[in-house]
């Protein structure tokens, strides 16, 4: 990294789930959070740009969706751009914000990540998610992401000798973290049974393999490292910022129990961060389906390939192991408003990283890891975070 970096001093979330809310309530009510979350305040006028990740669900103000940010979060005339990466799109906001604060360009930037996915009927929301994956061969051939992370699972399964208890054990720990999280979508633990007897979705995933469908919102305020004193005693600073990409199509790539995007997004982040893996306190990665979390532990290079579903079996990434992997539940159980993702985990880091995390705290948390996958792996961030 530049000499300059970007912190965060304020941060926001909605619950996550089946919301009554709109996607203007939404936005609302995770940016006053953000600017209420500010110990010593901070003025909107101050705010000079923001940015929304959001797949805009449902048609929902296709264009220029950016402009109800700067009406909703009361910063008139203020710079606004929309980031649309599937499922990454508001790690990719928060990148973009921190790179305008490193350039010098910027001082106080806002982001927003939000989806509102259950007002729809379930077949437009299938068109809705489809439209982020390759469309010849995955989508117009009634490919599901479902399906997509299932064909990587069997892969998986059967390349590394792996159980399936062990995809099994990811839902059951995201599960017992997400009991844990008030704003979880799911916050009811489950059995390892339970998840192995659950209807099957796309085999060997079922029902309790996948993230739900789920609305929500989570909002961040960055300003540059040295003026965040003014506005916390307890800002958390973006030490490492790395971004990467993929082919849209599955069949396209070199394997498909490894994403080439994560990799390429975990160097570029580690190298310039100033500290290595065995220094991250904890992970929160993007485990839209149960493979997704181990295919990320491996990618991202905190276990050697085929490794994490013992690592996973032994209790080491449950909260209170050697490496806690989401501890807010996860996109498993947290829930995935698809567009609010790479917010929401950034708001873990936030709320972590400051001790504030209540039952769900990972003891002595100082440096931490979000990792934000588009789609099937076509583009995903990871960003690396600490205390000052
Ligand atoms: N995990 C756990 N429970 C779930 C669940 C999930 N992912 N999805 C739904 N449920 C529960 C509901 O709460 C409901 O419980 P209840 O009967 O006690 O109220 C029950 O299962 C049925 O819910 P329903 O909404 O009718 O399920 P569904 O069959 O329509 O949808 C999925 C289930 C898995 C197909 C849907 O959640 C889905 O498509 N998930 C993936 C979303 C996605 O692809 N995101 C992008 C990732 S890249």
């Amino acid at each position: 990294m530049g000499r300059r970096r970007a912190a965060i001093v304020g941060a926001g979330h909605t619950p996550f789930g089946v919301l009554p809310d709109t996607p203007r309530q939404l936005i609302r009510r995770a940016v006053d959070a953000a600017f209420a979350s500010v110990d010593r305040g901070l003025e909107r006028s101050a705010v000079q740009e923001a940015y929304l990740g959001t797949l805009g669900f449902s048609g929902w103000q296709l264009g220029n969706a950016s402009a109800v940010v700067a009406e909703e979060a009361g910063i008139p005339g203020a710079a606004v751009s929309r980031v649309e990466n599937a499922c990454s799109s508001s790690g990719y906001a928060l990148r973009q914000a921190a790179l305008a604060i490193m350039s010098g360009e910027r001082d106080a930037v806002l982001v927003v990540g939000l989806e509102k996915m259950n007002d729809t009927t379930s077949s437009r929301r299938r068109y809705w998610l489809g439209v982020s994956g390759d469309t010849e061969w995955e989508r117009l051939s009634g490919l599901t992401f479902a399906g997509v992370y299932g064909l990587m699972a069997a892969r998986y399964l059967h390349d590394y000798r792996v159980p399936p208890e062990a995809l099994a054990e990811v839902a059951v720990k995201n599960h017992a973290h997400g009991a844990l999280n008030p704003n979880a979508q799911f916050q009811k633990p489950v059995t390892r049974e339970r998840v192995l007897s659950a209807p099957r979705v796309a085999a060997p995933l079922g029902l309790l393999d996948c993230c739900p469908v789920s609305d929500g919102a989570a909002a961040l305020l960055l300003v540059n490292e040295e003026a965040a004193r003014r506005y916390t005693d307890s800002p958390v600073v973006i030490a490492g910022l790395g971004a990467g990409s993929d082919t849209l199509a599955l069949q396209e790539r070199a394997s498909l129990t490894s994403l080439r995007a994560t990799r390429t997004a975990a160097k570029e982040a580690f190298d310039r961060a100033g500290f290595g893996r065995p220094e991250v306190s904890f992970l929160e990665v993007h485990d839209c389906f149960t493979i997704a979390e181990l295919l990320a532990i491996e990618d991202l290079g905190f276990a050697p390939p085929g490794d994490a579903g013992r690592l996973t079996m032994e209790g080491a990434t449950r909260l209170g192991g050697r490496l806690p992997v989401n501890p807010d539940g996860g996109l498993k159980a947290k829930g995935h408003p698809i567009g609010a993702t790479g917010a929401s985990q950034a708001y873990e880091a936030f709320v972590q990283l400051r001790g504030n995390a209540g039952a769900r705290q990972v003891p002595h948390a100082e440096r931490a890891l979000a990792h934000n996958v588009g789609g099937s792996g076509a583009s995903a961030t990871v960003t690396l975070f600490s205390v000052p």
